[in-house]
C-alpha cells in the first residue's frame, strides 16, 4: 500500500524526456525553489485562460519565496508527486497527484489535478502529465484516483474518459462565478486493476 509517514527531507527528483509530435522536446520533472517564478507564471496564466480550474484569475497571490517554500514542501511529501512541464526552458503545466487523507481507512484513495496553458494545449501534454499520475498511483499501490471536474470541460471530461475514467456523481452549483452564473461538477473515478465496484 502507499503508506508513508513521516518521511521529511527525503525527496526522490523525478525527471523524463519526450520527444512531441511537433519536435518539440517536452520535459517532465519535479519542480525545483528556483522554478518558483516560473510556476507562479504558469499558474496564473492557467487560471486566467480557462473557467474551469478552482480560483478567479486574482487569487493566486503567493509571493516568490512563498512559491519556493511551497516547492519544497510539496517535493518532500511522499503523500503525493507534484510535477511540472517545460518546453523550451518555460514552465507550461504542472500536475500533482496524491492521498485524499493520509489515514489508514483512505489510504486506497488518491485524488489529480492537472493544468496547462492553452497555448501548449493539443500537443499530448496533457495526456502525458495524466499518465504520471497513473503511474504513481500504481506504485504506491493506491486502488482508485478520483477527480473533480466542471461538466462543461468537454476536453478534460473526454481525456479522463479515454484514460478510462467514470462519472460517479455530479455536484450542483459547485462553483460560483462573479457574475452570479453556476457550474456543476462531476466526480470521476478511475479504479486501478480489479478493483472496480458492481
Ligand atoms: C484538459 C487539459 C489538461 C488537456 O491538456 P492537453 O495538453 O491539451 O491534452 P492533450 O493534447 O494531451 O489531449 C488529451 C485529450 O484531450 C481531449 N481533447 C483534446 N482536445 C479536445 C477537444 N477539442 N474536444 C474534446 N476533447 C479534446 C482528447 O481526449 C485528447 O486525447 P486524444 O488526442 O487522444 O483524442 C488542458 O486543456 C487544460 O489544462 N485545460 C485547462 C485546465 C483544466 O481544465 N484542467 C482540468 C481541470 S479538472
Amino acid at each position: 500500500m502507499g503508506n508513508h509517514h513521516n518521511n521529511e527531507g527525503s525527496k526522490e527528483f523525478y525527471r523524463k524526456e519526450y520527444l512531441l509530435n511537433d519536435g518539440q522536446q517536452l520535459i517532465i520533472r519535479t519542480p525545483e525553489p528556483g522554478d518558483a517564478e516560473g510556476l507562479i507564471d504558469q499558474m496564473q496564466a492557467a487560471d486566467r485562460e480557462t473557467k474551469f480550474l478552482a480560483r478567479e484569475s486574482d487569487e493566486f497571490n503567493f509571493t516568490v519565496e512563498q512559491e519556493r517554500e511551497f516547492i519544497k514542501n510539496r517535493t518532500a511529501d511522499e503523500d503525493g508527486r507534484f510535477l511540472i512541464g517545460e518546453l523550451d526552458g518555460r514552465i507550461i503545466a504542472n500536475c500533482s497527484v496524491g492521498l485524499v487523507q493520509n489515514k489508514k481507512r483512505y489510504l486506497h484513495r488518491a485524488e489529480m489535478g492537472i493544468a496547462v496553458v492553452k497555448d501548449c494545449w493539443n500537443k499530448g501534454i496533457g495526456k502525458k502529465l495524466m499518465q504520471e499520475c497513473i503511474n504513481w498511483c500504481k506504485e504506491k499501490g493506491v486502488e482508485q484516483l478520483e477527480l473533480e471536474v466542471v461538466t462543461q470541460n468537454n476536453r478534460a471530461v473526454s481525456m479522463y474518459k479515454n484514460f478510462g475514467f467514470e462519472i460517479y456523481g455530479t455536484k450542483k452549483h459547485a462553483l460560483k462565478y462573479s457574475d452570479g452564473t453556476y457550474a456543476d461538477e462531476y466526480y470521476m473515478i478511475l479504479f486501478l486493476d480489479s478493483t472496480k465496484p458492481e
